[in-house]
């Protein structure tokens, strides 16, 4: 029974072009975001924001599934309706973070672990209650001369495999989110020797906990030069990197990976996302599971204001189905994959105006 649900709602993520919306931003952190463009983080801002995004006109043609945040599993739309039965009556899949959040590791410095782990087995009854069907818990590994130790890696993937076991015992799907983050000046390759270790980690610890990889998914960072590198990598470099990171530490019996955008512009992501997905066939099925990537130009088109929501909505929907042309590979033929990507600089971010994409555009860069 439990194994038959399961299984159907891996098949519902990983339906044939479509990936998962990540909107499960914590108080903290939608607070971050809405303050950055001047939105107060109230109740009726957060939920008027998720709403526009949840009733994007033929959101489900391109989204499988959304990760919500608790607060918003518990709300009704301004008509009603619960929030997870609408994303269900569109057969978008409602889906729920369960974890609380990164703490510093003690006696580690530099290092995080992820919080949430008691009462989880309670909260997971009551969210499955509420019409969720996955899960997802991040963990971090930060990148740096002498980090990440051992001892943090290890933490953070008896974590995610402890709560991928009791998830599944739920009859909820975990995704396991170890995000190897981008901060910092480090290579390419040692992204890839860093991110390789840790999913061999994360890995040998779901085996531990006996957790059925058939009924999981996994949430990974592409293996990227990190944001303050000046040697940048290509995109087919990236692509190259990231496929043989998987390869060499992915069980095929895994049978989604979805990658998140961690910080990448919108457009690096879906370029990159891109050449992996047009390498040809893999193991796994391929897809993605972005937060920023996906909302970044919506929320600046929104800026809190009703009359902007039709404009963010044509926003989230281009970006969504430039994804979701992105993960079939789709691209006219002779079309070169170039970098566009620069190194980040400590300056701070430019508040710039974003224009309403038109409909059924494709970026200029990604076809
Ligand atoms: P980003 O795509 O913005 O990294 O968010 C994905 C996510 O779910 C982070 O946990």
């Amino acid at each position: 029974m439990t194994s038959n649900t399961l299984d159907s709602t891996v098949t519902a993520l990983l339906a044939a072009g479509k990936g998962i919306l990540a909107a499960d931003e914590s108080f903290p952190t939608i607070g971050k975001r809405f303050a950055a463009l001047g939105i107060p983080s109230t109740e009726e801002n957060r939920l008027a924001y998720r709403e526009l995004l949840f009733t994007t006109p033929k959101l489900n043609e391109y989204i499988s599934g959304v990760i919500l945040f608790d607060e918003t599993l518990r709300q009704q739309s301004s008509k009603g309706t619960r929030i997870p039965d609408l994303l269900a009556a569109q057969g978008i899949v409602p889906g729920i973070k369960v974890d609380k959040g990164t703490v510093a590791y003690a006696n580690f410095p530099g290092e995080k672990i992820t919080e949430g782990m008691d009462g989880l087995r309670e909260r997971l009854i009551e969210y499955r209650k509420l019409g969720a069907r996955f899960t997802k818990w991040r963990a971090v590994i930060a990148i740096g001369k002498t980090i990440p130790s051992n001892s943090c890696i290890e933490e953070n993937a008896d974590t995610l495999g402890l709560f991928a076991a009791v998830s599944q015992e739920a009859g909820l799907v975990p995704i396991v989110e170890p995000e190897v983050l981008m901060d910092g000046n480090h290579s390419l390759a040692r992204c890839e020797e860093v991110t390789c270790t840790t999913l061999g980690c994360v890995f040998g610890a779901l085996l531990e906990h006996q957790v059925a990889l058939e009924h999981m998914l996994l949430k990974t960072g592409m293996v990227l030069s990190g944001a303050k590198c000046l040697d940048q990598a290509s995109v087919s470099a990236v692509a190259e990197a990231t496929l043989r990171c998987l390869r060499r530490a992915v069980p095929v019996a895994v049978p989604g990976i979805v990658f998140l955008s961690g910080g990448q512009s919108d457009v690096a992501a879906t370029e990159r996302l891109k050449a992996i997905c047009s390498v040809g066939a893999s193991p796994w099925k391929l897809s993605f599971s972005f937060g920023r990537a996906l909302q970044d130009a919506a929320m600046k088109t929104w800026l809190g204001a009703p009359a902007n929501v039709a404009a963010a909505q044509t926003a989230l929907q281009h970006r969504a189905a430039c994804n979701s042309l992105a993960i079939q590979g789709a691209h006219p033929a002779g079309s070169a994959i170039v970098s566009s990507v620069k190194p980040q600089v400590d300056t701070p971010p430019a508040k710039r105006r974003v224009e309403p994409a038109k409909k059924n555009q494709i970026d200029a860069r990604s076809t």
